[in-house]
């Protein structure tokens, strides 16, 4: 393989990884049919648990976010239920989507990218009927933080499941899985798990249980019930060394506090927001209130000449925006590990760049 030359990934994941990580995933193969793999696999989990807050099941699954998504719809949603999906950013899109592709009836509840979302018309659109609501809570296409725990307090005694995407959010901002009432959580690992891309996770509420028991939809690799009876094995191989490297990074989480994590990402947050605003920057979020505390969204007319010369001369990279705001705004991420020297050298760098422009 050839050799890469490293860049600082400023971006909303991948981000970076560090040394410690990097050299756990160097460790030996070992069986994913032994007692060894299984004590890893069931320290994993279990440890997943208080990083989402929760009591529920916890299960990782071997692919990148999207495949926890699919599972999340997939094991819960029969042709023709009644899906409320929450759009407000392209990854909204994509759970809608998902429910679109599993057959679900959906009402797509849109806002505009960056802005606020209106509970009151989401609250509208939920009836008796509805079999799940769809929301993602760190919208990372957009930069801004949705409310769960507002459409939770809808949902939570009634027989409808709030399906919530923390992808670019969990390890880094405070998820209240349990509190919220949120049925099925899915996470990801290129985030501010600080980890290589490859691992997703879910937790499952009894209500989120027995929806899947009564569920039809086709489904083979990510049928939670093989997962849940085949625990603490997988029921196909395992990833080994992103399991090696999950195992470093929740220790890495357990040695700085989670609630210290939780602080240091929302300082970096406050930090990275101060700094581009006193460039004359504008936020991309309509409030500041709502902006994201994993990444920071802002608008700007040159900003894929600005992401070109921060890659080009400072081998900085930041990510541009998608769909309909590419070219219109760029994201600088700043989670898991990416740290206060790591936001000054890019806010320094985008100085330099903006002056130049
Ligand atoms: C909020 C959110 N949801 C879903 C995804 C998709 O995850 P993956 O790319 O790991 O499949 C991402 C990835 O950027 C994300 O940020």
């Amino acid at each position: 393989m050839k050799e890469l030359k490293p860049k600082l990934l400023m971006t909303p994941g991948p981000t970076i990884v560090p040394e410690r990580i990097l050299k756990a995933l160097s460790m030996p193969i070992i069986h994913h049919r032994t007692p060894e793999f299984t004590e890893i696999l069931r320290d994993a989990a279990g440890r997943l648990k208080p990083i989402f807050k929760t009591d529920n099941d916890a299960f990782i699954l071997y692919s990148s976010g999207t495949g926890a998504m699919e599972a999340a719809i997939a094991n819960t949603i029969n042709p023709g239920d009644k899906v409320v999906s929450i759009v407000s950013g392209k990854f909204s899109e994509r759970l809608r989507d998902i429910a679109i592709a599993y057959g679900a009836n959906v009402e797509s509840v849109e806002f505009n990218w960056g802005s606020e979302i209106d509970v009151e018309k989401i609250k509208e659109k939920i009836t008796e009927d509805t079999k799940a609501v769809t929301i993602v809570q760190n919208e990372t296409s957009t930069g801004v933080r949705n409310p769960v725990w507002k459409i939770g307090e809808i949902t939570k005694e009634t027989d409808t499941l709030l399906i919530t995407d923390v992808i670019s959010s969990i390890a880094g901002d405070n998820i209240q899985t349990d509190k919220w009432g949120v049925d099925l959580c899915i996470g990801g690992s290129q985030k501010c798990f600080a980890l290589p891309p490859g691992l997703a996770f879910i937790t499952v509420s009894e209500k989120a249980w027995n929806a899947i028991e009564k569920n039809e939809n086709r489904k083979f690799y990510f049928d939670l019930m093989k997962y849940k009876k085949k625990f603490p094995q997988t029921p196909f191989t395992s990833s080994i060394s992103l399991l090696y490297a999950l195992e470093e990074s929740l220790d890495m989480i357990e040695e700085e506090g989670l609630e210290n994590r939780i602080k240091r990402h929302v300082d970096n947050a406050e930090f990275c927001r101060t700094e581009v605003k006193k460039l004359g920057l504008e936020l991309f979020p309509e409030k500041e209130e709502i902006a994201s505390v994993t990444l920071t969204a802002i608008k700007h007319e040159k900003s894929e000449e600005i992401r070109t010369k921060l890659k080009e001369n400072y081998d900085i990279l930041v990510a541009g925006g998608q769909s309909h705001v590419k070219g219109k705004i760029f994201r600088i991420g700043h989670m898991g590990f990416v740290g206060r020297s790591e936001l000054e050298k890019t806010i320094s760098a985008l100085e330099e760049v903006l002056g130049d422009l």
